[in-house]
């Protein structure tokens, strides 16, 4: 993986010398380092298998599956400017900052889609220290499942790497999910599977670890490791385990916990966790990280290979992460108060819903391309959902009434859970993207702080494309 450093990012944003909001299909006065789409192959098969042709993000002249690691230290700017080679259309959205609206990259929301062969200047400020990650925001559905992914990491301003109880070093480990063929090509015919749409999504056949298949990494024993794990799959929910390596949870979505043990993991699609693992001191030299494909049978994704010296110990306990100190508290004493309704897909179907402006029944949706609805509505994207006062609390009951579990994610904002049904959350929780079981309930709050008009949908991207999308105004 190749890192930008931050030095050239900074000397760019200098260059500039303010932000261009237009997409600028001239560059010629601008010196932001470029974040290039385009066709590229990637070896994501197991070695004998061909390379597959992905898209991916490019910021030196190959573009990687996952995209280029961008990192930065908490309050620093980043600028890209995006330079699209693609055959379609295309727009950046860098997930879970709270970003200035104009740079959020929502396609068609806050930006009209990037056509081929034009640009567009990112140019913002990243306020809060953890993991994220930047992705297509346009035609998503197929961009991500293209490849059009990246880690985005956000340094703590006070030091932790190190510290008594603190991990010593850090692994980037993106996850992603792959409907390969047999020659390891994308299967390309399936983008508007509404059968796929209405279950769990588009699921794939193939789990890559840093765009590889079983990758395998080097630890010592004892060494205390932060990994910082990014679920990039469109649509597959990833149960993780790492047996053997006493995981520690210190942060969720970026934002730190009080450090945890985790047994199991569960990300859903956009959900990022930060995990402290210990290298193993029993003389075994092997562990792995285990994902369940859905049937309960742990599969090995990634292994540890244990070897060198074993260092001093640091400790059972974690040291917990630097808290943010950025977010503002909700105050839940006279919150404006929300619901999101998730209503459709398979088995428990929806009888109606209103598409476009009209009410239709489930055929009639279903002809549409929508099989979801949030309140009532398939793809509500003509008038907001819900409008707040800036610095106004808001608190939003979450319910899911379909079969299905859905990955809801507020752009702009992070929030706090403040009650949940099922396993998926704990109160307290601060999330950008949460995970709501069928039939369960997840009530959030959060402080609208960010003036702009910010998307809410589902990260099961084949859910967000068939319905599950709408939009608030913080004004
Ligand atoms: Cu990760 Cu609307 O996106
Ligand atoms: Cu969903």
């Amino acid at each position: 993986m190749t890192s930008l450093s931050r030095r050239s990012v900074l000397k760019g944003a200098a260059a500039l010398g303010g932000t261009s909001l237009l997409s600028a299909p001239s560059f010629a006065n601008s010196s932001l380092p470029v974040l290039r789409a385009a066709p590229a192959s990637a070896q994501l098969a197991p070695a004998g298998y061909p390379a597959t042709p992905v898209w991916a993000y490019a910021t030196g002249a190959e573009g990687r599956v996952p995209g280029p690691e961008i990192r930065l230290t908490a309050g620093d700017r980043v600028g890209y400017r995006l330079v699209n080679k693609l055959p379609q259309p295309t727009a950046v959205h860098w997930h879970g900052i709270r970003i200035e609206n104009a740079m959020d990259g929502a396609a068609p929301l806050t930006q009209a889609p990037v056509p081929p062969g034009a640009g567009f200047d990112y140019d913002f400020l990243a306020p809060d220290p953890g993991t994220y990650w930047y992705h297509s925001h346009n035609r998503s559905t197929e961009q991500v499942a293209r490849g059009l992914a990246g880690p985005l990491i956000v340094e703590d301003r006070e030091p932790w790497l190190g510290e008594a109880g603190a991990a010593t070093r850090e692994l980037v480990l993106v996850l992603d999910d792959w409907l390969l063929d047999r020659d390891a090509g994308i299967m390309e015919d399936r983008w508007d599977d509404l059968h796929a749409a209405s279950h769990g999504g588009r699921m794939g056949n193939t789990v890559t670890v840093n765009g590889a298949a079983y990758p395998e990494m080097d630890i010592q024993p004892g060494e205390r490791v932060r990994l910082r794990v990014i679920n990039t799959a469109t649509d597959r929910i990833m149960p993780l385990s790492l047996p053997q390596l006493s995981p520690r949870l210190i942060a969720l979505d970026g934002h730190p916990v009080t450090p945890r043990e985790s047994e199991t993991l569960v990300l859903g699609p956009a959900q990022r966790a930060d995990v402290v693992i210990d290298g193993r001191t029993d003389g075994e030299t092997r562990a792995g990280l285990l994902l369940d494909p859905g049937n309960g049978e742990w599969v090995e994704i990634a292994g540890f290979n244990h070897s060198g010296d074993t260092p001093a110990s640091r400790g059972s306990d974690v040291r917990p992460l630097p808290a943010w100190g950025t977010l503002a508290a909700p105050d839940l004493s006279d919150p404006q108060r929300e619901r999101l309704l998730m209503e459709g897909g398979a088995m428990r179907g929806m009888r109606e819903a209103r598409f476009g402006g009209e009410a239709m029944g489930f055929r009639e949706l279903a002809a549409n391309g929508m099989v979801w609805a949030f309140n009532g509505i398939a793809n509500g994207m003509d008038k907001p959902i819900f409008q707040a006062a800036l610095g106004r609390t808001v608190r939003m009951e979450m319910t899911n009434q379909s079969m299905f579990p859905h990955a809801i994610h507020l752009h702009g904002h992070h929030f706090t859970v403040l009650r949940q049904s099922g396993a998926a959350n704990m109160e307290g929780d601060v999330r950008d993207t949460v995970l709501i079981g069928a039939d369960e309930t997840v009530e959030v709050a959060f402080v609208a702080d960010n003036p702009g008009q910010w998307m809410i949908h589902c990260h099961m991207l084949s859910h967000q494309k068939s319905g599950m999308m709408a939009w608030f105004e913080v004004a």
